[in-house]
């Protein structure tokens, strides 16, 4: 059985994200998609309002589950007995820095592999820091998050001001 972990910091969730989720529920039995409560970025959602979108747009894909961890990857993958880490590549600036986890997560959890999905050539560019900024400046960003995240990401950066 292929129990596999999409681990990120969605802030926020994505088009390339919800590409790289639906590819790679097909390939496994099951996947949890795990926002990491990541001290060293300062972000706009917290881990619950992040959990929720994801819950929000995964929410037809029986196969996919959203939880939330912190700390190391390596003791999330041991605790919960998943045996692959799904990553997507998006160009080749990502790939040292992926290569560099996918090594020493491999050296602390030996019984899990990490696969790479090649990020759609749509969403190639796209990263969650875009998307925010595009909307703070009240940029169009329909083509980048599903509408309900958009309405999210406007609201709260109303909020900030
Ligand atoms: N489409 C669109 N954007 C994508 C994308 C895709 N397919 N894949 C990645 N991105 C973007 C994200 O939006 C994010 O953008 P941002 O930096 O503007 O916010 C950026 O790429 C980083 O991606 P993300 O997937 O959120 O990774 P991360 O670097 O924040 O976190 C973890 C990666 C969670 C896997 C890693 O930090 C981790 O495992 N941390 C736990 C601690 C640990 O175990 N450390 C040791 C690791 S060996």
């Amino acid at each position: 059985m292929v129990k596999a972990v999409y681990p990120g910091s969605f802030d926020p969730v994505t088009n390339g994200h919800i590409d790289i989720i639906k590819r790679a529920a097909r390939i496994c039995d099951t996947l949890t998609v795990s926002v990491l409560n990541n001290k060293s970025k300062s972000p706009l959602f917290s881990v619950d309002e992040r959990v929720n979108m994801l819950k929000d747009v995964c929410s037809e894909l029986e196969n996919v589950h959203i939880d939330s961890f912190s700390g190391l990857l390596a003791d999330y993958v041991r605790e919960n007995d998943i045996n692959m880490v799904v990553r997507g590549l998006r160009a080749i600036t990502d790939f040292e820095y992926e290569l560099q986890m996918a090594q020493t997560n491999r050296k602390l959890v030996p019984f899990a592999d990490t696969v790479f999905l090649t990020t759609s050539l749509e969403y190639a560019y796209l990263s969650s820091t875009t998307v925010r900024e595009v909307a703070s400046y009240g940029g169009d960003i329909s083509q980048f998050v599903p509408d309900s995240i958009a309405k999210l990401i406007y609201d709260k950066l109303r909020q900030e001001h």
